[in-house]
């Protein structure tokens, strides 16, 4: 409930100071890890291209500018190369695209334009990266039911929360202190959660993992009955249709019987 009220008070900022000089974007945008973004600053659709001045940047880092009808990379910060794009003539828009995102991309971007330098107005875009989690591994205490289960995800971001349940309901049982562990190279986190558990034979154990960001849940449930019922199964259906065989035999047999009777 605080967090909605927080960005209440953060818009009611902005438009008041929108009647000065700063325009304001406050909704925070994510984007992929290694995928694309567009930065949204929407800029007035009457504008002559050749007139306007537009910079993106990052404190005093230039991201990428647009200058009286031309780009210019002179000044644009080299970790910013190759990985931009402007639609100022295309759309009318000083919107930015920003690709192959990684987690260093994470920032609050300043979208500054006008028609002449000592008039420009701003709006400021924040962006959060994020990254999906591959489907958790939840592994068993090996034979029995009693031990120590791990649930393990990879390869996301930011870090996630690993829940448990049993049966759908909140586990009697606490976790430990989650593992998290980050990919130096990649940025992204791999997080591991174990529980002290003794599971009766008919229970389901599951756990999720929740990334908050992208607000997806992945779960992974482990039945511990299901291995004890598969031999029974596979005895059950043969059996079943052995007798069907049988029948139908019988059947067989007794039509032909008949026939040559
Ligand atoms: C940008 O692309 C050009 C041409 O493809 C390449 O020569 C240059 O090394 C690239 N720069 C960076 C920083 O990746
Ligand atoms: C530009 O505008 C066209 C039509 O309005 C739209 O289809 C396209 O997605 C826009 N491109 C960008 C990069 O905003
Ligand atoms: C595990 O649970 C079973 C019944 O659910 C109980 O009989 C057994 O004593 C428990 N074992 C331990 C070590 O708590
Ligand atoms: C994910 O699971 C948690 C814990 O069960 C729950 O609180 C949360 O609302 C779920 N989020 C989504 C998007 O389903």
């Amino acid at each position: 409930m605080k967090k909605p009220r927080a960005r209440n008070l953060l818009s009611a900022f902005c438009l008041l100071a929108s009647l000065f000089t700063i325009a304001c974007v406050n909704s925070d945008i994510i984007g992929i890890i290694g995928e694309e973004v567009m930065l949204p600053c929407p800029c007035d659709s009457k504008m002559d291209p050749d007139q306007l001045y537009l910079y993106w940047q990052i404190h005093e880092t230039v991201v990428d500018t647009f200058i009286k009808g031309n780009t210019s990379r002179s000044h644009q910060n080299i970790a910013y190369h190759n990985r931009t794009r402007l639609f100022v003539r295309e759309n009318k828009t000083c919107s930015l695209l920003l690709s192959q995102l990684s987690v260093k991309d994470e920032n609050r971007y300043e979208c500054h334009y006008g028609r002449q330098e000592m008039h420009m107005l701003r709006v400021d875009v924040s962006l959060l990266v994020a990254a999906n989690y591959t489907s958790p591994v939840l592994q068993a205490p090996g034979e029995q039911t009693r031990g120590r289960y791990t649930c393990t995800a990879t390869g996301g971001f930011p870090a996630a929360t690993i829940h448990w349940l049993l049966d759908n309901q909140s586990t009697p049982w606490n976790p430990e202190t989650p593992q998290i562990v980050l990919n130096e190279s990649t940025g992204r986190y791999s997080v591991t959660s174990t529980l002290a558990a003794n599971i009766s034979q008919y229970s389901t154990l599951t756990c999720i993992v929740e990334n908050k960001r992208l607000q997806v849940n992945l779960s992974q449930a482990l039945n511990s009955h299901s291995t004890q019922d598969t031999p029974q199964n596979h005895t059950v259906i043969p059996v079943a249709h052995t007798s069907l065989l049988l029948r139908y035999y019988l059947t067989v047999l007794l039509l032909v019987w008949s026939v040559l009777a």
